[in-house]
């Protein structure tokens, strides 16, 4: 380690950028049917990888897999070198839906992912510091009927964050929010990300999505002649974000995604 990091008494007390993932030949079956194979990947501490396919390409049963939610039949999944066995307190995971509890408030909500054996002034500084994060320090005491449904979004994100993961899973999160929301959200997400970095996998629909937040977007799919879906593509998004959606660079992208998920870009 450089004496730069070890001398910087700040450094201590901020969230590590999550943990390197790897992948290494992940295959699941159910019965006969053979939903992934092959799946070779690495994603770099902090980097934020998006998962496109079309529906039923297995990204939620990847998805579960490296949080330890599902087994799979062959190959492994690792952070930081240690194998996931089983549901895995590095990671955390965020749902299409909020999935809140009605009866407790925004911040209670949000304690929920803390870990255990914090001290109460530890878990109270954590929870303002995520409201913060989130923009909603001023509905703390709010119940989930009382708030927006992007609110909600947002407060399980921070819920996920909580436990600062080394590696946060996000299956369509903001899959359930209208247009100008899920924008909003899109920038939320990455000025969250680059206050506490970590290792992110993110599934969406949403190709412009994928090309504005990702370092990386892979593309669920069938390859050559196995069954089953592989990485069918894997491309390198370039530049600073936010991006500018309408750079010619970004449309060169779009087309070769869509190219790829079998959307025929002229017919809009
Ligand atoms: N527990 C299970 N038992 C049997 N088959 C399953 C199970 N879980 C998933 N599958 C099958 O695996 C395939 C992939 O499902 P998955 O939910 O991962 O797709 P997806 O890419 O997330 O789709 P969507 O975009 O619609 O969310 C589907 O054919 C599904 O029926
Ligand atoms: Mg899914």
């Amino acid at each position: 380690m450089s004496a730069a990091l070890t001398d910087a008494p700040a450094e201590a007390s901020r969230p590590t950028p999550g943990a390197p993932l790897r992948l290494r030949g992940l295959g699941r079956s159910f019965g006969e049917h053979v939903v992934l194979q092959g799946i070779d990947l690495d994603v770099a501490a902090g980097e934020l990888v998006a998962i496109l396919g079309s529906s039923g390409s297995g990204k939620s049963t990847l998805l579960r897999i490296v949080g330890g939610l599902d087994a799979a039949t062959s190959g492994e999944v690792a952070i930081d070198g240690e194998p996931v066995t089983g549901i895995d307190p590095r990671v955390a995971i965020g749902f299409q839906e909020p999935r809140l509890l009605p009866w407790r408030s925004v911040a209670d909500n949000i304690a929920l992912g803390l870990p255990a054996g914090l001290s109460r002034p530890e878990r109270a500084s954590r929870i303002q510091e995520l409201l913060r994060l989130i923009g909603l320090t001023d509905f703390a005491g709010h119940r989930p009927r009382q708030i927006s449904g992007g609110m909600a979004q947002r407060t399980s994100l921070a819920r996920a964050l909580a436990r600062r993961p080394d590696v946060l899973l996000l299956d369509e999160p903001f899959g359930a929010l209208d247009a100008l929301t899920r924008l909003r959200m899109q920038d939320l997400l990455l000025s969250v990300l680059d206050e506490a970095p970590t290792t992110t996998l993110l599934v969406t629909h949403d190709v412009d999505e994928a090309l504005q937040l990702a370092d990386r977007v892979i593309v669920l799919g069938p390859t050559g002649d196995a069954p089953g879906a592989g990485i069918q593509q894997l491309l390198v998004v370039p530049g600073d974000r936010p991006r500018d959606r309408g750079s010619a660079e970004l449309a060169r992208l779009r087309a070769e995604l869509l190219d790829a998920l079998g959307i025929d870009r002229h017919a809009h």
